[in-house]
């Protein structure tokens, strides 16, 4: 086998392959349509926002929390103002494990080693020795969307 014979009959074994691929799989990929990004619990945030909930079905009580896209958004006063309403990073920034709030106590407590942290996501007690990311939060009507 000459050059050309070589190559005429490896490049076309090539370009099977690659047309294989492309129609086998490259091809089959999924195309999304809706460019909104999914906040893990099944609703699709506004524009711009990391996570939402529908207040007029979420945290309607003061205490309640939702946690959705590695964020827990807290009620901390009745009416819907942004005020009314926290939201920090729901990992703990010790080594990560989810943390809850305690109505009771005003804080977030982490439930592996005890880590405390206020309302805003500074330490109140360690091991933890970082604050946790805070979001900002809007309000309009009745959707609160949470962005970075
Ligand atoms: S992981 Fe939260 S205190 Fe250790």
């Amino acid at each position: 086998m000459d050059r050309q014979e070589f190559l005429a009959k490896f490049g076309i074994g090539i370009a099977a392959i690659c047309a294989g691929c492309t129609f086998a799989s490259c091809g089959s990929t999924v195309k999304d349509d809706d460019p909104t990004p999914d906040d893990g619990t099944g609703s699709n945030p506004p524009a711009g926002a990391l996570v939402s909930a529908d207040l007029s079905s979420e945290l309607r009580n003061v205490g309640e929390s939702k946690v959705a896209n590695g964020i827990i958004i807290v009620r901390l006063a009745s009416g819907n103002a942004p005020e009314s309403f926290t939201a920090v990073q729901v990992a703990c920034t010790h080594q990560g494990v989810a943390i809850n709030y305690n109505n009771a106590q005003g804080r977030f407590v982490c439930p592996a080693h005890g880590s405390q942290f206020n309302t805003t996501g500074d330490v109140l007690a360690g091991p933890a020795t970082s604050a946790l990311k805070k979001y900002t939060i809007n309000v309009n009507g009745s959707t609160l969307s949470v962005s970075s």
